[in-house]
């Protein structure tokens, strides 16, 4: 089985992009490690996209494949109600989606307070960096 991993805007960016907040590591690392800590048999297929259209069309694709989503929608999270319905259309199939962010949120900029995304979410985890990832892994890899 396969769990897609969707990285919204500017996580391309990441390992160089305000450290302070992110962290030092890329993308390539987070793959790594979430690679390595799925169970046997199970897939991570990383991907990151700067454009709306991108995400939301991976989106149909976890609803039309059943696959399970970890989404970091970035910056999307605050303001995108096309990504909202997108992920809406996911979760309400059934497909479990989980919203994580590296940073939290609430310990931010009033604007990063408001997630559009979250109410269609099965869950959320944020503030944990690339175990808030990890932590999303684990959930939708677990029998449950
Ligand atoms: C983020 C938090 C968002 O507010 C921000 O726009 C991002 C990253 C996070 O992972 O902490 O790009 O989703």
């Amino acid at each position: 089985s396969t769990v897609l991993v969707l990285n919204g805007p500017n996580l391309g960016r990441l390992g160089s992009r305000e450290p302070d907040v992110y962290g030092s590591a890329d993308l390539d690392e987070l793959r790594a490690l979430l690679s390595a800590s799925a169970p046997a048999g199970v897939t991570v297929d990383l991907r990151q996209t700067d454009d709306e259209a991108e995400l939301i069309h991976w989106l149909y694709e976890a609803v039309d494949a059943g696959t399970p989503v970890i989404l970091n929608p970035a910056a999307f999270t605050h303001y995108s109600y096309a990504l909202r319905d997108a992920a809406a259309l996911v979760t309400k199939a059934g497909v479990p989606l989980i919203e994580v962010h590296l940073s939290n949120p609430h310990a931010r900029e009033t604007f990063r307070h408001t997630s559009v995304v979250s109410a269609v979410a099965t869950g959320v985890i944020a503030g944990l960096g690339f175990d808030s990832y990890r932590l999303a892994l684990n959930y939708l890899t677990s029998p449950r």
